[in-house]
Parts: structure tokens; sequence; C-alpha cells
């Protein structure tokens, strides 16, 4: 490794899942992220208990993405770290953490937008064909964004009400999968039918709209569990199946018309909710037939993790965009 290499510690810590990642000079050499069980036990996230388990992982993360990459601390470059949107008790522990760093290494500090790093993560080890549409659909978000070049975004629609993940959770949590239900539904539905047929929501130009598909399902397992009180344990498969579908349809319509209408020659899409294996299947056969691109985040940088953030803050570096150690964490961020 040449002496004058870039190294960027990055750290997330916006919400349920600590992580922590080293970039060297744009390569991605560790990245280690805890994801906080606990609240599976209560449905969704608490927030001060969130907190404090990044307290208790934050160190000991950062100690084995260092090791993995094979650099001292002295080595670092800057640090970078999530400065929201997200939980604010969870933001400031990691940006407190890296606050120290930078002071008692003598190193900038540098800002990440979580949404913009969403983003940034489809360009993790792949090059891009611009433009490109992308989609960002997490577990807070989902945007539909037109994206010019790397740093040259324009958002052209989000969900009125709840994102994407949340839709996955929420109905999940109404057929009782634990939290968070996202990836349950995916494996459920594997082996389930697409036999329920749950409206898609009208909305107009790109926005997004999910919460009339969670009041559906409620009212449709109200009036089945009144003929069959094991109505969902019986159907499970088809009823996640079916929600999954759903949700998929909706983004991909969108995605599909955008993509369309811009002329774009790559589509990408980031988050939690780009794991979806029925979304990743779909895209993948949307792009195909159009000639289009298709990038998506390993499984690894599309849940919440620390490289989106060292990566994008590797980009801030080269820019020299640095921030005075003084700045709150923000619990509302809009990417642009
Ligand atoms: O990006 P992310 O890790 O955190 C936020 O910034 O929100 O996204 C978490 C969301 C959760 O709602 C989770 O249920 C969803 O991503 N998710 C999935 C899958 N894996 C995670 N949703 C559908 N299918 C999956 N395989
Ligand atoms: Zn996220």
């Amino acid at each position: 490794m040449a002496s004058h290499s870039i190294h960027i510690l990055g750290i997330e810590s916006s919400c349920d899942d600590t992580s922590v990642s080293i970039v060297t000079d744009g390569k991605v050499l560790s990245n280690f992220t805890i994801s906080q069980w606990i609240h599976q036990k209560y449905g969704g996230v608490v927030p001060e208990a969130a907190s404090r388990l990044h307290v208790e992982s934050i160190v000991e993360l950062t100690a084995a993405a260092l090791t993995q990459a094979g650099i001292e601390k002295k080595q670092l470059s800057a640090v970078a770290v999530t400065r929201g949107p997200g939980l604010i008790g969870s933001l400031l522990v990691g940006i407190s953490f890296a606050k120290s760093l930078s002071l008692s290494l003598q190193i900038p500090i540098i800002e990440v937008n979580h949404l913009q790093a969403h983003v940034m993560s489809l360009f993790i080890d792949q090059a891009p064909r611009f433009p490109m549409i992308g989609m960002t659909v997490s577990g807070g978000h989902t945007q539909l964004l037109l994206i010019r070049d790397y740093a040259d975004f324009e958002i052209l629609g989000q969900t009125l009400d709840d994102a994407a993940g949340e839709a996955f959770d929420k109905t999940g949590k109404l057929l009782g999968l634990p939290y968070p239900a996202g990836p349950e539904m995916d494996k459920w539905s594997k082996s389930g039918s697409v036999r329920f047929p749950f409206p898609i929501a009208q909305v107009a130009d790109y926005g997004f709209s999910f919460s009339g598909l969670k009041t559906a399902v409620l009212y449709f397992l109200k009036d089945q569990l009144k003929q069959d009180p094991q109505f969902i344990e019986n159907n499970l498969a088809d009823l996640c199946a079916s929600v999954q579908d759903n949700i998929c349809k909706t983004l991909l319509i969108k995605l599909k018309k955008a993509a369309i209408q811009y002329e774009v020659r790559s589509v990408g899409v980031a988050g939690g909710v780009s794991a979806n294996s029925q979304l990743r299947k779909e895209l993948q056969e949307l792009c195909t037939l159009h000639e289009w691109q298709l990038l998506v985040p390993k499984l690894s940088y599309c849940v919440d993790n620390g490289a989106m953030i060292a990566w994008t803050g590797y980009h801030k570096f080269l820019k020299g965009q640095f921030v005075d150690d003084r700045f709150p964490p923000l619990a509302r961020y809009p990417i642009i």
C-alpha cells in the first residue's frame, strides 16, 4: 500500500445497525456490522435501547475494521460519519465517537447524509452509465431519483406516507412476523402464490403511497379471521407473496415509467429493500428487456452499512469537503 494512500474510516449508527468500515483509495477493505436483534421483541426499534447498544459495539467494530484492513489508527486520513437522517440518540453515538477520534488523531471529520450514501453505494465497485434512474428503498425512505452524474441527483418523487420497508414491516407485523419483517416476508414468499389481490395505490407522477396497503391487509385479515381463526397460519406463504408482489409492482411501475421518460442508460436500486429477491429478479428482467444496465449493491451494502459512509466520505475527502467538529446530528436531512 502506497504511503500516500487515503484511508477513510466510516461510521454508521443512524438506526439499529452499528457498522464501521475502512475504504482505502476507493476500495472497501473492511465492513463490519452488528444488527440489533433486541428490537424484535418489541416489534419495532426502541430508540433508547438502540443508542445503548451502539455504545456497546462501536469500539469493538472499529478495532475489527482496522485489523481486517491492516491499518493502524494513526494511518487514518479522515473519519466519516452519518449525520442524519435517523434517530437522534443513535446518531449522537456515532458522531461523538467520530469527533473524539478526529480530535485525538488530529484528522479531519466528514459528515455524510445517510440517503446520499445509499445512492453512492450503487457505485461501490461498479461503474455506472449516466443518466440513470435511482431508487432508494429503505425502512425510512422511498425516493425515485434522476442521477445525471456522481453528485448530481434530482428527486423525482417520494413516498407520501410509509416507506417501502415500513410497508413490509407493518404488514408483516399484522401477519405475526418478527421485526424487521422484510427479510422474513421474502423467505415466506418463495413458497407462496400471489392469490390475494391487494390494491395498488394510484398516486400522481412519481409519488408513492403504502399506508393504504397496510389498511387493506388489516381489514382483509379481520374479515377472514372471523370465518377461520387459523387463516393466517394456513395461508402465510400466499399472504406474504401477495403483499410482496404488491410492493414490488408499486415500485417497478414508477421506476419503469421514469426510466423510459428520461431515456436512461442504467437503473440502480439501493437501501434495505433492494435486498428483496423478487424485486431483484423483476428488475433484472425489466433491465434486460430495455437494455438498461442494472446496478444493485452487494447484499452487505444494501442494508445500513459503514462501507457506504466511508465510500461517500472518500469522495468528499477528494473534494476537501470537511466540517468543523461542532456540527449536531440531524433527525431529518433531505438529500438535496
Ligand atoms: O436501509 P435499511 O437497512 O435501513 C434504513 O435506513 O431504513 O433498510 C431496512 C429495511 C427494513 O424495513 C427491512 O424490512 C427491509 O429494509 N428489508 C427488506 C429485505 N431486507 C431488508 N425488505 C424486503 N425484502 C428483503 N429481503
Ligand atoms: Zn438506510
